[in-house]
C-alpha cells in the first residue's frame, strides 16, 4: 500500500445500550447470532480491516457481559465507560480517542447492533475519503416504502413523498475533531446519530448508497434475518 491509499482511520462501536425495544434478557449486541454474539460480528470486521488502527468501545457502567463473551479476543480494542444516550457513548470515545490520535484522524462510528456491514461497503466508505471529502460520509438506503405522517391516535395526516427519502444507517465517518466538536454543541439525548450532530453546524456531509443487509438489530425478527445474512455472507 502507497501513501494515497491509505488514510489515518479508528472505529467507535458504541455498546452501551440496553436493547430495550428487543426485549430480551440482556443487552441484544450479546445475543448469539451465527455462532458468536451480535457485536463480536461487528468487532471482527473491524479487526480484520488493515486500515483501521483502533476500536474503541464504549460499554454500559455495570456490564456484566463483555468479560465473559468477548474480553480480550480483538487486540485492537480499547474499552471505555459509555453514556445515557448513543451520542454522549460516542462522545466519551472521542474524548479516550483524542489522547492518541489527531483532529483530522477519520472516525468510523458503526453500531455493534449493526452485525452484517460487508468489508465492500467499509472499501467503499475509504475510497471516498480518499478523495478527501468535506465534511463526512454516511452510508444510507433508499427508503422503499410509501411513508405515512399518522397522529397520536393512530390517524393518517398525509403521505410524505419519499423522493429524497434515505435512512441512515453505519457507519458514519467524520474527522476526530469536527466531530467532537459538533457533538459538544447538542443535546446528547436528542440526536440519534453523528449525522444530524454535523448538519446542525451548518456542514452538509454526502451519502453513499450501502448494502440493504447491513440492517440494525432492533426488534426481535431482525434477529432471524441478521442470521440469516451472516451465514451467507460466511459461504460467499
Ligand atoms: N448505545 C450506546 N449508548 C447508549 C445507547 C445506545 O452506546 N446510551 C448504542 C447501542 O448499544 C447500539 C447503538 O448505540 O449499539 C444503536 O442504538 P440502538 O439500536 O437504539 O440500541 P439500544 O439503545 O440499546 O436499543 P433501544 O433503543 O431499543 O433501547
Ligand atoms: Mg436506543
Amino acid at each position: 500500500m502507497n501513501s494515497s491509499d491509505s488514510i489515518q482511520a479508528i472505529a467507535i462501536i458504541p455498546a452501551a445500550g440496553i436493547g430495550s425495544r428487543m426485549k430480551a434478557e440482556i443487552p441484544k449486541q450479546y445475543l448469539q447470532c451465527a455462532g458468536h454474539p451480535i457485536i463480536w460480528h461487528s468487532l471482527a470486521r473491524f479487526q480484520n480491516c488493515q486500515w483501521i488502527q483502533k476500536i474503541y468501545v464504549p460499554l454500559a457502567d455495570d456490564d456484566p457481559y463483555w468479560e465473559e463473551l468477548i474480553g480480550t479476543e480483538f487486540n485492537k480494542v480499547i474499552t471505555l465507560t459509555g453514556g445515557d444516550s448513543r451520542a454522549q457513548s460516542v462522545m466519551n470515545a472521542l474524548d479516550r480517542a483524542s489522547d492518541d490520535y489527531q483532529e483530522n484522524t477519520w472516525v468510523f462510528v458503526h453500531d455493534a447492533a449493526r452485525p452484517c456491514l460487508g468489508e465492500e461497503d467499509l472499501e467503499l466508505l475509504k475510497s471516498e475519503l480518499l478523495k478527501n471529502i468535506k465534511p463526512g460520509v454516511i452510508l444510507v438506503n433508499k427508503v422503499n416504502d410509501t411513508v405515512k405522517s399518522v397522529n397520536d391516535n393512530g390517524v393518517i395526516q398525509s403521505t410524505i413523498d419519499r423522493t429524497s427519502l434515505w435512512c441512515a444507517l453505519t457507519p458514519q465517518v467524520f474527522p476526530l475533531g469536527i466531530l467532537r466538536l459538533a457533538l459538544a454543541q447538542t443535546e446528547p439525548a436528542k440526536i440519534t446519530d453523528e449525522a444530524s450532530a454535523i448538519e446542525l453546524t451548518g456542514a452538509e456531509p454526502i451519502v453513499l448508497q450501502g448494502n440493504s443487509r447491513n440492517i440494525k438489530v432492533t426488534r426481535p425478527e431482525d434477529l432471524e434475518l441478521a442470521e440469516l445474512y451472516l451465514s451467507k455472507m460466511n459461504n460467499e
